[in-house]
């Protein structure tokens, strides 16, 4: 006769291992193979340029099936949390009649695009709120299905220089959210500086730069702005009284941000589909 603390002792065990199977059973529907999409995005993680445009990439196969072609394609983009559309396009035409009105004259895609393979999106002169989740899902002779992506939206430009009271100064115009500015020589050794930050009525950043060091001639400086989502780095030639510059953008990608917290969910998740 078993007692009472054996039987709860084995219950429990039993449930652990129920909860594990079912677990397990979850992660391999979660990871089952699915028909290869062949909706595709070359950048799943854009970064806007506050007022510029950005062009949401999403591309399919356009081989022709059944007579039709990739023209015929209907390509509906949709943001998450919106009603309506942001664009359709089908039957060779844009469908804008159920089109969410913030996107009116806004949003782009590109028949002689389509036509191509590429569904792609233009947004004209991006806002704050234009950051978000956005789907797009095609339906083409060959080809059908659905990619994301997810777009942020910041404020950057290059910075110019120029030389004040003998030190090298650099001036960028417009930044968001929040820089920060770091100089280093040739040889990457850090160099001291003073920044001072401004911010407008938009909360738009201007930032002003200037190295407490002397400025020697002929000589290489890199300046480095950063903030959460982007970085521009400009190498400074200063050849006598002339100085030449060379930004190089580049931006965060939200998979490389991931934070330790957020691997560790991936080990089960792995471990699952690694078991199935
Ligand atoms: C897709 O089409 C747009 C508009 O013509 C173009 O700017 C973009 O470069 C194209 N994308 C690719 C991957 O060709
Ligand atoms: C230029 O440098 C001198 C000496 O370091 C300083 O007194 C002066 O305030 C500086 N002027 C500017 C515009 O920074
Ligand atoms: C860079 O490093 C070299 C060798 O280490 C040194 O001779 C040179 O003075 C350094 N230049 C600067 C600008 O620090
Ligand atoms: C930068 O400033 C700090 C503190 O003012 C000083 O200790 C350090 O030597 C400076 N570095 C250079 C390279 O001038
Ligand atoms: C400007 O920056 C200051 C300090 O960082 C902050 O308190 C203020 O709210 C900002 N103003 C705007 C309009 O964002
Ligand atoms: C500057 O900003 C970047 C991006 O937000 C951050 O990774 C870095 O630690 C910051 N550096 C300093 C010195 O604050």
């Amino acid at each position: 006769m078993a007692s009472v603390g054996q039987v709860i002792f084995w219950s429990i065990i039993i449930l652990i291992f129920i909860v594990a199977a079912l677990i397990i059973i979850l992660l391999c529907v979660a990871f089952a193979p699915r028909q290869a999409s062949t909706v595709q995005t070359g950048e799943p993680f854009p970064v806007g340029n506050l007022g510029n445009d950005v062009l949401l990439d999403c591309e399919f196969d356009p081989s022709p099936a059944n007579g039709k072609k990739a023209a015929d394609a209907s390509v509906t983009w949709t943001k998450d949390g919106l009603p309506g559309v942001v664009y359709l396009y089908e039957n060779r035409a844009p469908q804008l009649q159920d089109q969410n009105p913030l996107f009116k004259d806004m949003a782009q895609v590109f028949p002689d695009a389509v036509a191509n393979g590429n569904a792609s999106l233009l947004l004209r002169s991006v806002i704050t709120e234009d950051a978000g989740t956005y789907r797009c899902s095609v339906v083409a002779p060959s080809s059908q299905g659905t990619v994301t992506v997810n777009l942020r939206v910041a404020a950057f430009s290059a910075p110019s220089f120029s030389e004040t009271n003998g030190t090298l100064t650099a001036v960028a115009q417009k930044w968001f959210p929040e820089p920060n500015v770091t100089w280093s020589n040739r040889n990457g050794s850090t160099l001291n500086a003073t920044t001072s930050l401004s911010n407008n009525s938009m909360g738009i950043f201007r930032v002003v730069t200037t190295l407490s060091d002397p400025l020697q001639l002929d000589s290489i400086y890199i300046c480095t702005i950063q903030n959460s989502l982007v970085r521009s780095v400009t190498q400074a030639t200063v050849e006598g009284t002339d100085i030449f510059t060379n930004t190089l953008f580049s931006f965060s990608s939200a998979s490389s941000a991931m934070i330790p917290g957020q691997a560790l969910v991936l080990v089960p998740l792995l471990l699952g589909w690694l078991l199935c």
